[in-house]
């Protein structure tokens, strides 16, 4: 298992790509499942999650071809996928593949709607409390799915296609709601979605759905509209920036010090989270290139913060903004209300020095003067990233065990943090 080794105490400056988020690359690559014709995603990111999800794509019989490379073209620039589902010879997706990414469930809706039938492994991914799908088949039975659940699989059938219905969901929930879209889609009828997730990746997927003839309305409010349509086509679209990895980078230059441009980076996809950012004390400024983050001299003031679905301060950065309140001048509160069990990154930290007492979904962080390195275990893919940032300010060496979690969700972590002067490296292992 890669390990990842980072000499704290060196201030980043220069520029970091920002590459295409994660969390709208997973479900456009499922959304290609409801059409025979060839779905081209630009903009994709280099990530592990993307190639577990190609695997279970060919799985169902879809073909995934990744876009040579393009004159001019850097390393960094997203690959375009071309991917075709005009045959689907499977419409099981097994455990052994489901189980290393919960996202992969979502297949459940564009198999449903476009086969009539689908049989799906119960989820794994990230260890953050339950994470139930109740709300996802609650979503499916109004369209008229009959859902059994058998020795682990949800089996999901509509024999005579879904029926557009009223979705009303009692939590705001990303996946619920990405899966409502995609199966409505193709439903007979009109679908209203109450109390839907407003995060900008589901206003991508709607986009994208809405090129290949979909027909959604309202989608980025917590009301959307779908008429159902008998088909859909083929299109290209491009995936947006991803707003996590930005508000990653923000707060590592926050942490470090220093002074850098998140270029491709978009401050509307991260309001919330550029605020609290301010008000801890990094100048933020929108410029043409991206965002450009600055800390020079400065202390890093405490914040007291609530995680929420968008427009609130996403639960994503939650490990990060912890990691950057160990050094801050002041008691920070930092409550979670989206998961339970997400605080797996506070004993590591406090492995490096910090002090943090955790009282049910709250944390306390009293800002230390400084952090010391120390040998430490990624646990999930946030958490693993909040203990880079904290590594950056710390004294001496860290040792980040486990990239593994990393590599699902950061592309080149190592080198964009490196390429700005912070002393980091993969040792493979
Ligand atoms: C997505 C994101 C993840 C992010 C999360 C919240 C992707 C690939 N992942 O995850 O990075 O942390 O949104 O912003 O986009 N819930 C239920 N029943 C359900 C579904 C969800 O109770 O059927 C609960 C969850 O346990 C959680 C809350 O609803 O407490 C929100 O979860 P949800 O928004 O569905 O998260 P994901 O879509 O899995």
């Amino acid at each position: 298992m890669d390990r990842i080794r980072i000499k704290g105490g060196r201030k980043l400056h220069g520029t970091i790509p920002i590459s295409g988020a994660k969390n709208a690359t997973l479900p456009l690559m499922i959304a290609s499942l409801l059409t025979e014709e060839t779905l081209i995603l630009d903009n994709v990111p280099r990530l592990a999650d993307v190639g577990q999800l190609q695997r279970i794509l060919g799985n169902h019989g879809v073909d995934v071809m990744v876009g040579g490379k393009r004159p001019g073209e850097t390393p960094y620039d997203g690959q375009t996928l071309h991917i075709s589902a005009a045959r689907i010879v499977d419409t099981t997706a097994p455990y052994d593949l489901v189980s290393k990414m919960r996202a992969s469930f979502w297949v459940i809706a564009p198999l449903v709607a476009r086969m009539g039938q689908a049989r799906v492994s119960m989820p794994g991914g990230c260890a953050i409390g339950t994470r139930p799908v109740d709300l996802l088949i609650m979503a499916l039975e109004r369209l008229g799915a009959d859902i059994e659940i058998d020795g682990g699989y949800v089996i999901a059938r509509a024999k005579d296609g879904l029926k557009g219905g009223e979705i009303d969901f009692p939590k705001v929930t990303v996946g619920g709601t990405h899966t409502a879209l995609m199966a409505a889609s193709l439903a007979r009828g009109t679908t209203v979605i109450e109390n839907a997730a407003r995060e900008p990746e589901v206003k991508d997927v709607a986009d994208c759905l809405n090129l290949m003839g979909a027909r959604i309305s309202g989608a980025g409010t917590s009301r959307v509209v779908i008429e159902g349509v008998s088909k859909l086509s083929g299109a290209r679209h491009r995936v947006l920036p991803d707003r996590i990895e930005t508000g990653t980078y923000a707060m590592a230059v926050a942490m470090a010090g220093g002074d850098v441009v998140l270029e491709n980076a978009r401050a509307d996809l991260l309001q919330a989270g550029l605020d609290v950012l301010a008000e801890a004390g990094a100048e933020i400024s929108a410029t043409n290139a991206g965002i450009r983050v600055k800390r020079n001299g400065a202390g890093i003031a405490p914040v007291e913060v609530v995680t929420a679905p968008f427009p609130g301060f996403p639960t994503d950065l939650q490990a990060q903004l912890m990691a950057l309140m160990t050094c801050a001048k002041g008691t920070s509160h930092i409550t979670e209300t989206i998961f339970e069990n997400r605080f797996m990154h506070v004993q590591e930290l406090v492995r490096l020095g910090a002090r943090i007492r955790l009282d049910g979904e709250s944390a306390t962080i009293e800002g230390v003067a400084k952090l010391t390195g120390a040998p430490v275990m990624a646990t999930d893919l946030r958490a693993s990233v909040s203990l880079v940032i904290a590594a950056l300010a710390a004294e001496g060496e860290t040792m980040v065990n486990r990239v593994y979690h990393l590599d699902r969700g950061f592309e080149r972590l190592e080198d964009k943090l490196s390429a700005c002067g912070a002393a980091i490296e993969r040792i493979a292992g």
